[in-house]
């Protein structure tokens, strides 16, 4: 990879407009409006894989958005990687707390960022990190360095859940077989303390909704007579966690994998700052399960918490109402070993038992998916390893991360490999926040980085 470092030089304004000009396609997956633009951009995407020197490239309907899908072989003695990473993003609002609009990038500095950053929806999740594989593929088919086979497999429904994915994989697991998939679509620690992310939470995802009277009624002639579903619903919240923060559900923690005083040691040795963070966010405490540090209580250790809760009124002014119906969106973060499905199936039924009489409550399973962890035994975590220290001058440190992707499981299902985790993004790149963000510095070295993994894997194979 001797010409890495001046094909970035000399390419890196280019690889920032192009970047950039993905970003400006509104590619939202949960919004139906922006649909246009989400099939758009797996166009785009099409065509910077032709041009990245794909051979055979296609936009692969489903039904729902396509998945893009292209590959280089160049030897099938050699081994195969499969890159996966999404082109749509997450809905930007709230609009109005965005310095700059979510589709105009513009290249900031922060501190954090003093080489300056790009600001967009996206940016970092997942655009700038998909992107970054297909500069780096670009880098080694035009300079004659690519070591072995590579398909991409780019999807559009991450952000939803990845229904479509999840059977795509299963119907085309021959077109699929791979050595290691590789994907950035994580975080680092920092820039001098690069990671490698080991594990994945679980999700399972519901809405709830409480249902009283039959209309919204007056809060004079009915308040203290009937049932308030907000009341009851918040009070129903309340009660899924005790005083110390576990979380009161039965049998939600059974299946939860323990870890050793030697394992939780090793990880409490990873760089952390509690004043540097409680600063960051502008907080005067943490909070959480007792028992537990703050980055045990975010990578592993289940959560759960609502997302969103509404009801009632909530316009200018007052109104003395008590709605008919309450509403709340909950996820929980589960770790290896819990089943998703199955714990979706004891929060409803938990939440249905604590259900007072005088509502009625239903629960709906929205989306899910199970917890990930990787050995750091693997050919292709040391590969990986070897590749950050060839570029950061450091080895990595493994670190279990608290955020999810559900498919990486059923990779692991479907096609028997395993997966590597390479992410640049920083955690204050503030990824589904307003303001969302990704470093030139991170996304030129990710570009740098990859390079190198496809050279070591091949490498460690023979
Ligand atoms: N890229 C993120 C997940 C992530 C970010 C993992 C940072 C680790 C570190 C992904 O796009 C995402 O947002 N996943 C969702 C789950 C999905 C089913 C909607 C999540 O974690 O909320
Ligand atoms: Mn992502
Ligand atoms: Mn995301």
């Amino acid at each position: 990879m001797k010409h890495i470092k001046s094909y970035i030089s000399e390419h890196k304004n280019r690889f920032i407009d192009e970047l950039i000009k993905l970003l400006k396609i509104p590619s939202i997956s949960a919004d139906s409006v922006y649909k246009n633009d989400v099939l758009k951009t797996a166009d785009a995407i099409k065509i910077s894989l032709e041009k990245a020197g794909c051979d055979a490239v296609e936009v692969c309907k489903t039904d729902g958005y396509p998945i893009v899908y292209g590959e280089k072989k160049i030897n099938k003695n050699l081994p195969t990687i499969l890159v996966y990473g999404h082109y749509d993003v997450q809905p930007p609002d709230p609009i109005n707390l965005w310095d700059s609009p979510p589709f105009e990038p513009i290249i900031k500095k922060t501190k954090k960022h003093p080489e300056g950053a790009i600001f967009a929806r996206g940016a970092c999740d997942d655009k700038g990190q998909m992107y970054m594989h297909v500069k780096a593929l670009e880098y080694m088919t035009s300079n004659n360095e690519l070591p072995c086979n590579v398909k991409f497999m780019i999807e559009g429904e991450e952000e939803v859940g990845s229904k479509n994915l999840g059977i795509f994989v299963a119907k085309n697991r021959e077109k699929l077989a791979n050595d290691v998939i590789l994907i950035s679509d994580t975080g680092m620690i920092a820039k001098d303390v690069p990671s490698i992310t080991t594990g994945l939470r679980g999700l399972s995802y519901v809405e709830v909704e409480v249902t009283g009277p039959n209309r919204d009624l007056h809060s004079g002639l009915y308040g203290g007579a009937v049932a308030n579903p907000i009341n009851v619903l918040t009070k129903m919240i309340a009660s899924l966690h005790d005083e110390n923060n576990h979380i009161t559900i039965p049998g939600f923690y059974d299946k939860v994998e323990n870890l050793s005083d030697a394992e939780r040691a090793e990880m409490a040795k990873a760089p952390f700052s509690l004043e540097a963070y409680k600063k960051s966010l502008e907080i005067d405490a943490v909070y959480g399960e007792k028992g537990y540090s703050t980055n045990e209580r975010n990578s592993i250790r289940p959560t759960l918490d609502v997302n969103g809760i509404w009801g009632g009124y909530i316009g200018e002014g007052a109104k003395t109402v008590i709605a008919s119906q309450a509403f709340a969106k909950i996820s929980m973060r589960l770790v290896p070993n819990q089943d998703w499905e199955e714990i979706t199936e004891l929060f409803t039924s938990h939440f249905e038992s604590i259900a007072p009489t005088g509502v009625t409550v239903k629960v709906t399973p929205h989306h899910g998916g199970q917890g990930y962890v990787t050995p750091i035994d693997t050919i292709g975590y040391k590969a990986a390893s070897k590749a950050y220290e060839t570029t950061f001058g450091k080895k990595p440190i493994p670190q279990r991360s608290g955020g999810s992707i559900p498919i990486v499981a059923l990779f692991e299902k479907e096609l028997e490999s395993k997966t590597i985790l390479m992410g640049f993004g920083l955690d204050s790149d503030a990824i589904h926040s307003p303001n969302d963000h990704f470093g030139i510095w991170n996304y030129l070295k990710g570009i740098e980085t990859i390079p190198y993994f496809y050279q070591y894997f091949t490498a460690m194979n023979r």
